[in-house]
């Protein structure tokens, strides 16, 4: 089956990445979220990365425009019955993400393949939301998607080998390099990523050492692109926590505890770049 229009459910940091690279590859677009706002705040800053490709010389103006034009939005989850391929990249909150995999199972023709950025809810239990367990799937993008190369492919117990081989070649057009992961808690990014980036938090914690110096080690130590703390401000601490979680829940193993300081963090809504604080702050 020919995927030509591609549903993506959220626009925020993840789906509206996810809808720009889409768009980029060829495919027309429908960009779903709750209201107007968030959808007018996605495609800006699509808009605004895909200006400032043309002023480097990446994109033609006309690329960029014929770009926009691919990316219809919509308010109503309704709309993805025309949809060929469904990314969900909605708040990562289960009972959430539940309702809208019911609905889309009622919405979408029964050949679609309904598929989740979800960094760590089991492909398993979204599967069961659904009467097509076979059609579902894990397609985990990277932050900030029209970068990074990753996307993380991962098999449910129950996932389809015809959509898994689907996901794995849609991830190719959008000129990704995918990479297979079965359902364990984290898959394969965030079970490595996670407990570094707490692990992290715990030398804060600790006063083994400042923020900068903790990012520094790990920068030019390690030669990552950006340090622990700071990449943690990116995907957001909410998300961070909620995923350490996910790993201490999943495998009741103390060695994936969260650390307190992250959890204050959180609680007292420094959440990152988003709010304008996280461990660092931003303008
Ligand atoms: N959107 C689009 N493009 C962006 C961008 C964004 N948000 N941020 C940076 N870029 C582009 C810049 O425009 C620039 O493009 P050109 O090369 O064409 O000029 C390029 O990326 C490099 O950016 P900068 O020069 O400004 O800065 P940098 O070299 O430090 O790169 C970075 C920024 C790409 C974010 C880099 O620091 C990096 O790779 N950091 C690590 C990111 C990472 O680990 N992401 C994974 C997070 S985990 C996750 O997402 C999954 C999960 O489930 C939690």
């Amino acid at each position: 089956m020919e995927i030509k229009t591609f549903g993506v459910i959220g626009a925020g940091q993840m789906g509206n990445g996810i809808a720009q690279v889409a768009a980029v590859s060829g495919l027309d677009v429908i960009m779903n979220d709750i209201n107007e706002e968030f959808l007018s705040r996605g495609l800006n800053t699509i808009t605004k990365i895909l200006s400032r490709n043309v002023e480097k010389g990446k994109m033609s103006a006309e690329e960029k425009d014929a770009v926009l034009r691919r990316i219809r939005i919509s308010v109503d989850i309704k709309d993805m019955a025309v949809a060929d391929f469904v990314v969900e990249a909605a708040t990562e909150n289960e009972s959430l993400k539940f309702g809208i995999f019911k609905d889309l199972d009622g919405i979408c023709e029964p050949h679609v393949i309904l598929s989740t950025n979800t960094s760590s809810i089991p492909i398993g239990r979204i599967a069961a939301q659904t009467k097509r367990p076979e059609k579902l799937i894990g397609m985990h993008f990277m932050n900030p998607v029209p970068v990074m190369k990753l996307v993380e492919v991962i098999r449910g117990i129950a996932t389809s080998e015809e959509t898994f081989k689907a996901t794995w070649d849609l991830s190719l057009k959008f000129g990704k390099t995918p990479a297979e992961a079965n359902d364990f808690p984290g898959f394969i990014a965030n079970r490595i990523l996670m407990p570094m980036i707490n692990e992290a938090v715990y030398c804060l914690y600790h006063s083994v050492g400042t923020k900068e110096d903790i990012d520094t080690v790990m920068k030019l130590g390690m030669n990552h692109p950006m340090g622990p703390l700071a990449l943690a401000d990116l995907i957001g601490l909410d998300t961070c926590l909620a995923i350490m979680e996910t790993l201490h829940d999943g495998f009741k193993d103390s060695k994936y505890r969260p650390c307190p300081l992250l959890r204050k963090y959180v609680e007292v809504g420094w959440l990152g770049r988003k709010t304008g604080r996280g461990f660092y702050e931003y303008q």
